[in-house]
């Protein structure tokens, strides 16, 4: 994997952790890090659809800065959502409180692709390029763009909205296999297109949120999500070789093997799998970054220290590791205990703590 430099960030412990390089601490960012959890977002951000306020970029740059401020969180990830591309060509999305993304007239059929045209970041989504670029010049971290992965995106946009059992894509998939095609590689370009103009206006790094591709049984994965997964990496890697690249899901347990096949240089694991099992899973040339149970976040400080230590413990001592929860934070969340694991995260590597064998 190239590892050409990619500017001011090379020696940053998270830049550093996702390449597999020596750090002096374990480099740590939350997903979900912005948000509900914290006051000062519910105050900054205000009432209306956070579609609007992603299209705000001095809002957006001040709402990805809050949480590194305030944890000292090593890399900030950048305020947006991953319906954004969809919603910016007119496929008709929005995001409701307390549910997520619906989808008002979902993809039902071939003539749907017509409402997905290629995405022209600076034409569609300019506020995001700007955001960026207002972020690279006032951050002190590495920031992470990020994009839906094809599966997920899909999935909301066949779906309608959240899913428990995913009956629609999966028949989809299934069944018109052809529109499948189409639909997941107009998804690819899109993601992109957005990772894209991310990097360019100076993003250090990318994640793409798989997140519900853990529904998928691995022959379906396989066949089904991971090629065009492949291409976003393998295009990555030439457009911006060296940029450090992450690929995340929940419930992936059984998937481990082969999304470390895709092609990013780290692998986020949620927390089933205990990172040390996750390690043998994805093989040595990919970092992992995880795993702390967001629930658990919700306990005692005690409960919360004890986990974090283990998750410390069984990432051991090798290089590649950068420490997350094991999914986004939960609104409930106290700011205070985030902020503690944070502190302990850094002195817990500092003291040198050894895998268990
Ligand atoms: O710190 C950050 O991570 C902020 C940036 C961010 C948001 N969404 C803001 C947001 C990121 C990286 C996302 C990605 C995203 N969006 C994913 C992948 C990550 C994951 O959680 O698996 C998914 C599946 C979505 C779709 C989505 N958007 C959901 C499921 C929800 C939650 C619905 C709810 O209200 O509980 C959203 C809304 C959303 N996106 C919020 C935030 C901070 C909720 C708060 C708000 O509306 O202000």
């Amino acid at each position: 994997m190239a590892q050409a430099p990619i500017g001011r960030f090379d020696d940053a412990p998270f830049i550093r952790a996702c390449r597999r390089q020596s750090v002096d601490h374990v480099p740590v960012w939350f997903m979900r890090q912005a948000g509900r959890s914290l006051p000062e977002y519910r105050a900054a951000r205000g009432p209306g659809s956070i579609l609007d306020a992603i299209a705000r970029p001095e809002l957006v740059a001040e709402l990805t800065r809050q949480p590194v401020d305030r944890y000292g969180t090593d890399a900030a990830i950048f305020f947006s959502d991953i319906v954004v591309p969809v919603a910016a060509v007119g496929f008709g999305v929005d995001v409701a409180p307390g549910t997520g993304p619906v989808v008002a007239r979902p993809f039902r059929a071939k003539e749907d692709l017509q409402r997905l045209r290629p995405l022209e970041p600076e034409v569609d989504t300019p506020y995001v390029i700007e955001a960026v670029d207002i972020l690279v010049g006032v951050l002190g971290v590495p920031l992470i763009g990020f994009a839906g992965g094809p599966f997920t995106v899909a999935s909301y946009l066949v779906e309608g909205g959240p899913s428990k059992n995913f009956t629609k894509v999966k028949a989809l998939m299934h069944g018109e296999p052809a529109i499948w095609h189409e639909l997941i590689e107009r998804l690819t370009d899109m993601a992109l297109a957005s990772l894209r103009s991310q990097l360019d206006a100076g993003a250090s790094a990318v994640q793409v949120f798989d997140s519900w591709a853990g529904i998928l049984s691995p022959r379906d994965y396989a066949e089904l999500v991971l090629p065009a997964t492949r291409r976003i990496f393998a295009e990555l890697s030439r457009t911006h070789p060296g940029v450090p690249t992450i690929l995340f899901g929940v419930g992936t347990g059984e998937l481990l093997a082969l999304m470390a096949t895709a092609g990013s240089t780290v692998i986020g694991v949620d927390w089933r799998v205990p990172l040390d099992e996750a390690r043998r899973r994805v093989g040595p040339d990919v970092a992992v970054q995880g795993n702390l149970d967001p629930a658990l976040c919700l306990s005692s400080w005690e409960v919360v220290a004890e986990e974090t230590r283990d998750v410390l413990l069984r990432a051991g001592t090798a290089p590649g590791h950068v420490f997350n929860l094991g999914h986004g934070v939960l609104p409930e969340t106290d700011p205070g205990i985030l902020g503690q694991v944070v502190e302990l995260v850094h002195a817990e590597a500092r003291a040198g703590v050894r895998a268990s064998s």
